[in-house]
């Protein structure tokens, strides 16, 4: 069997344009512009193009981006400060501090530090709560942009096993989360799980998040099986730099059902999501409907 290719590229696309249509609309019938802040500390290069990426989607989306760039050396009162001032700010429907910060500075402490409603990321403490007890939460965006591939592949995911490989609080607990709210039955692996490839093969769907490049071997699918690669790693090949995710692409393609490929798989979701956290965390603040398939 050769997979099927779940072309993220595509789907962000039209998340986004969804996401731009709303906007238009709540400007029109309500004068309202969602707004996103987006906090960088420091001069990482990989953040500041994620960064500058981010401005540039929310702006042709139709919202207002706010960027704050703060020197490496911020102090942590002053990161405090700042967010208090978004916290405050009625222009700023969703705050996001981009991660890592640098060593120096508590993430744990600016994460809990903003208004859980404008949380965009789903990082703060109440929202990591509220998603693991099924109630209404912002809601990690690379998690969320995997459901949105899921369940536009699968339509209902109830019933399925799902394996998600990686237990970070940015993706592996969330995305667990997400498919049991889905009615899947949920296993989380790792790195230090025993025999991997025997867990893995009892996937229907099968979430690599682990952070190690190409590490899920198409031995590790089960045939037909749904593989997701949330894996963005660089490695040098033939003297080049290239990206690869967790999956071995070539091995894991001739086995599965359906696989994102990386580039243009999970990795475009993630902005496209962020963009409609901004949009529904606009809408909740002002008590206004939310946009259908936007959320979780
Ligand atoms: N750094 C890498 N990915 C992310 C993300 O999704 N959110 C934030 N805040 N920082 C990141």
């Amino acid at each position: 069997m050769t997979a099927r290719v779940i072309d993220g590229k595509a789907f962000a696309a039209r998340v986004r344009a969804q996401v731009a249509a709303h906007v238009a609309r709540l400007r029109d019938e309500h004068g309202l512009v969602p707004g996103l802040a987006v906090v960088l500390v420091g001069e990482d290069p990989a953040s500041q193009v994620y960064v500058r990426n981010k401005g540039t989607q929310t702006t042709e989306a139709g919202m207002q981006s706010f960027e704050h760039r703060l020197p490496a050396q911020t102090s942590e009162a002053d990161l405090l400060a700042l967010i208090a001032a978004l916290n405050a700010d009625p222009a700023v429907h969703g705050i996001l501090v981009q991660l890592p910060l640098p060593k120096h500075l508590d993430s744990d402490l600016a994460i809990n530090a903003i208004d859980p409603a404008k949380d965009v990321d789903g990082f703060h403490i109440s929202n990591v709560g509220l998603l693991g007890t099924g109630q209404k939460a912002m809601v990690p965006c690379t998690p969320l942009g995997c459901l949105m591939l899921l369940r536009d592949h699968h339509g209902s995911l109830a019933g399925l096993n799902a394996v998600v490989v990686g237990r970070s609080n940015i993706v592996g607990k969330p995305m667990a989360q997400l498919l049991l709210g889905d009615s899947c039955t949920v296993t989380i692996a790792h790195s230090r799980t025993k025999d991997l490839g025997a867990v893995c093969r009892g996937a229907d769907i099968l979430v690599a998040a682990v952070g190690r490049a190409e590490m899920i071997t198409g031995d590790m699918v089960r045939p037909g099986a749904t593989v997701i690669d949330v894996g963005i790693n660089r490695v040098e090949r033939n003297g080049k730099l290239r990206l690869v995710g967790d999956v071995d692409y070539a091995s894991a393609a001739a086995v599965a059902g359906a696989i994102t490929p990386v580039p243009g798989g999970v990795g475009p979701m993630t902005i496209a999501c962020l963009l409609a956290n901004t949009l529904t965390a606009c809408c909740r603040a002002k008590g206004l409907p939310e946009p259908d398939g936007l959320t979780a």
